[in-house]
């Protein structure tokens, strides 16, 4: 027998915390390392909500409260998601979980039993094809394609889908390709999943980037194509809206109170409830009109550094980027500087166990953390079915512009520094 279940031996991870304590090995040396890698707005809580979870903690509100959510954060969210997609939505429907991530799972586990099939977008966030390996489920990756601006439409999902079809995940703005969807290409997808899925099929739609929109791009959620919402799971959170990953709090909305119950039962088997003083704060954060205020500050500096980021990696041989319309994460394509790196070259002359678990972006990804202090993401992170021959990078540019210019000039000088990255495969340590 062995200790670990088989189950468990399935699961991926996030490796924007995993590589957490390399960057700490890295800035231990003295090298101050440019921290790209998080998906973490790099400003403060705003004030207002700051107050409203003190003045909370000091009301009392530390106890066990509705595994659902607090009632009053319920409606806010009810009234303040609908309001926004044109639905009406009741509080019986919405769930507060810890963070927006614990629903992705959580979908999984109340829709689909082992063999059920899965699409979710790949490169997508990591969790999405993690838990699918985890719980026995079969991934059916969606690629995005760059030629297409890492857009899709219904005519790119709809052979996808299949009688074993149970839940597709979708995800804009998209982490990590910044990805907004038009009416037009939402009804598309629609049009798709109303024509071929079951009528028991769920859509996922994360929207946790929902108001970091860059260009004047407008929100729209699949949810409100006539037809959707009685399918759709509406995630979103306060994570990133208020830059607020440490309060733990997100939600879903979904199609009825009994799936809504069903939830709650998973809340109540995993952790009971949620701090009653961050929901009260995040109550604040929706219906406070301080926040919008905040919000437009926040995302106006997202876009300014993302026109940075781009401009300067799109001035580096070897590496194009397309310029996001939302969330804050660009995706260059380093498929030119694989090449003059010889990274492509030396991860297949690997050994085969250690060549499983890289990428020639990989081994650009750890140069860069190891000997020039940059923190990115590769490829892999972002889903590892069919990432081979696929060379990106993330960039976070929820980071300080000065930092993000230090960074830009590390990698241009990193991408000319051949004899230093053979150096660096060949010494050995850090090639995965
Ligand atoms: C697409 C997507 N969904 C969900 C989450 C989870 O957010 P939270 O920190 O609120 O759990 C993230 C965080 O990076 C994300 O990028």
């Amino acid at each position: 027998m062995a200790l670990f279940s088989h189950r468990v031996q399935q699961i991926g991870t996030e490796n924007a915390f995993k590589i957490g304590p390399y960057i700490n090995e890295v800035a231990a040396t003295g090298l101050k390392v440019i921290r790209c890698n998080l998906g973490e707005p790099d400003f403060p809580l705003p004030a207002h909500i700051r107050e409203e979870v003190k003045r909370q903690l000091d009301a009392d509100m530390t106890h066990y409260v509705d595994p659902q959510g607090l009632p009053a954060l319920r409606e806010a969210i009810a009234a303040e998601m609908g309001a926004r997609r044109g639905l009406a939505i009741t509080p019986d429907r919405v769930v507060v979980f810890p963070g927006g991530k614990p629903p992705i799972g959580f979908s999984q586990e109340v829709y689909c039993d082992p063999g059920d099939e899965v699409i979710y977008p790949s490169p997508g966030f990591p969790i999405y094809e993690s838990f699918t390996n985890y719980l026995g489920l079969t991934p059916v990756p969606l690629h995005l394609d760059e030629r297409k601006g890492f857009a899709f439409n219904g005519d790119d999902l709809a052979p996808l889908i299949t009688p074993r079809t149970k839940l597709i995940i979708l995800n804009f703005p998209s982490n990590p390709t910044g990805g907004v969807a038009t009416q037009e290409q939402l009804e598309s997808i629609a049009g798709a999943i109303l024509a071929k899925a079951r009528r028991d099929v769920r859509v996922y739609s994360d929207e946790i980037y929902e108001n970091i929109l860059f260009d004047g791009s407008v929100h729209h959620s699949i949810a409100s194509v006539p037809g959707l919402a009685e399918r759709t799971i509406i995630a979103s959170g306060a994570s990133k809206s208020y830059s607020w990953t440490g309060g733990r709090i997100g939600w879903a909305v979904l199609p009825t109170a009994a799936e809504a119950a069903m939830f709650k039962t998973l809340n109540i088997n995993y952790f009971s409830c949620i701090s009653g003083y961050n929901q009260l704060g995040a109550k604040l954060a929706i219906e406070s009109p301080e926040s919008r205020p905040v919000i437009a500050r926040m995302v106006s500096a997202f876009q300014e550094r993302r026109d940075v980021v781009v401009a300067a990696l799109n001035a580096i041989d070897g590496v194009t980027c397309q310029v996001p319309k939302g969330a804050f994460y660009v995706f260059p394509n380093i498929g030119g500087l694989c090449e003059r790196l010889g990274a492509i070259e030396r991860c297949e002359a690997l050994p085969a166990d250690l060549r499983a678990k890289t990428s020639p972006a990989t081994l650009v990804q750890m140069f860069l953390l190891f000997r020039y202090g940059v923190a990115t993401l590769d490829r892999r992170a972002f889903g590892v079915i069919g990432a081979a021959g696929r060379h990106f990078l993330r960039i976070s540019v929820a980071t300080a512009l000065e930092d993000l210019e230090e960074g830009m000039e590390r990698i241009r000088r990193a991408s000319q520094d051949r004899a230093g990255f053979d150096a660096f495969v060949s010494e050995g340590r850090r090639l995965s």
